[in-house]
């Protein structure tokens, strides 16, 4: 039998075929908070020697959808000054991601960073908490969203199923595990990077009190299990392990590692902090309909954390059936308060490079 103490895999892949783009509006808007650096850092990094392709990272990149612009704008940006050069793409997630999904849409798309010549999309199903890539191999790196995902849980939340309600001995290892993870990210990426390599991040955040701008909804859909516990469909051990695996940093925790050294060759150019109006509340706002809205809240719920909740289930379950009475909940509870499920993320961008040998980068 498993130690319930033992630290648990992160299930973090999002919902699949496609299903995850087309319910991620919000993580869009989030990402094109970084366009501009992502631009500029394309424009700046040092051409490889000649004969060798640009190769750009995009880490956690689900089902692709909201990596195409980035990576359209920075294959233009970069070829303003090396038009001839080929690129390759590779876009890196955990295995269990849905990567045909991406695939298809990398390909099929017609506003894909693929319609511009001599570029190559590749991928890489590993964690970005590991090496993905031998020594000095990457010019350009792009990581939105994807940062608070947890390596592992080190004890599941007792009492909810978020980590903005952790308490006490487990508020600190889900911190002190968030730390851990964020200096390997780090460390990888230093040593991944060409020397004056440039990294941009788009990080789920948190303020200094540890909300993360979610917690409305994260409440409801914690009641909404709650009750399915409490009219027998779920489980009370199946309750118990069921985790978000995500820990959304403070401004202090990203930058804690570019202070103390940690961070090595990666310097900190520059940091922003952002806090977003949810997309789908402004649409309901707008004149929409509170059963539209409470769908593409539900939606968006389902798309980026249900498939990790429903990781927990006791293996004779079946998921689908939990979802639907679930979802039904979920709805019926936006619904009735359309305000309090509407989601202000915080974020923080970080635009980072690797310093040139023997100096500063640019
Ligand atoms: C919220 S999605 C963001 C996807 C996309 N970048 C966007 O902005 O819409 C987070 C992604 O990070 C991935 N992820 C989580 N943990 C990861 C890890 N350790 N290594 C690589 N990817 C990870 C998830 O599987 C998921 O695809």
């Amino acid at each position: 039998m498993s130690d319930a103490r033992e630290p648990a895999a992160a299930a973090g892949a999002m919902e699949g075929g496609g299903y995850y783009t087309e319910h991620s509006a919000p993580q869009q808007a989030y990402g094109e908070l970084g366009f501009e650096w992502l631009e500029e850092a394309a424009r700046t990094v040092p051409a490889p020697p000649d004969g060798e392709p640009l190769t750009v990272a995009d880490l956690g990149a689900a089902g692709g959808g909201s990596s195409l612009e980035p990576m359209r704008r920075a294959i233009a940006a970069y070829r303003e000054g090396d038009p001839g050069r080929p690129v390759v793409v590779v876009h890196t997630d955990i295995a269990s991601d849905d990567f045909s999904a991406l695939f298809d849409l990398v390909h099929g798309s017609p506003d894909s960073y693929l319609r511009a010549p001599d570029v190559y999309a590749l991928a890489a199903g590993a964690s970005f908490y590991e090496r993905l890539f031998p020594d000095g191999h990457l010019s350009l790196a792009w990581c939105s969203i994807a940062v608070h995902w947890l390596s592992a849980v080190p004890r599941p939340i007792p009492d909810h199923v978020y980590c903005a309600f952790a308490r006490g001995d487990v508020r600190d290892a889900l911190r002190e595990q968030s730390a851990s993870d964020w200096r390997a990210f780090l460390r990888h990426r230093a040593a991944e990077l060409r020397s004056g390599g440039r990294l941009v991040v788009i990080g789920g955040a948190a303020l200094d009190d540890g909300s993360s701008g979610a917690e409305g909804l994260m409440t409801m859909a914690d009641g909404a299990l709650r009750e399915l516990v409490a009219a027998g469909t779920l489980r009370d051990d199946e309750y118990a392990r069921m985790t978000i695996p995500t820990w959304n940093r403070t401004t202090a925790e990203f930058l804690a590692p570019f202070e103390d050294g940690e961070a090595g060759p990666l310097e900190l150019r520059r940091h922003a902090t952002r806090t977003l109006a949810d997309p789908y509340l402004a649409r309901y706002e707008a004149g929409g309909d509170v059963d539209a809205y409470a769908a593409d809240v539900a939606g968006f719920f389902h798309a980026a954390f249900e498939p990790s909740l429903w990781a927990a289930l006791d293996p004779d379950r079946d998921p689908a059936a939990l979802a639907s009475a679930f979802d039904d909940r979920l709805r019926a509870a936006i619904a009735a308060d359309p305000r309090a499920a509407a989601c202000s993320w915080h974020v923080v961008a970080l635009d980072l490079a690797r310093v040139v040998r023997g100096g500063r980068t640019g």
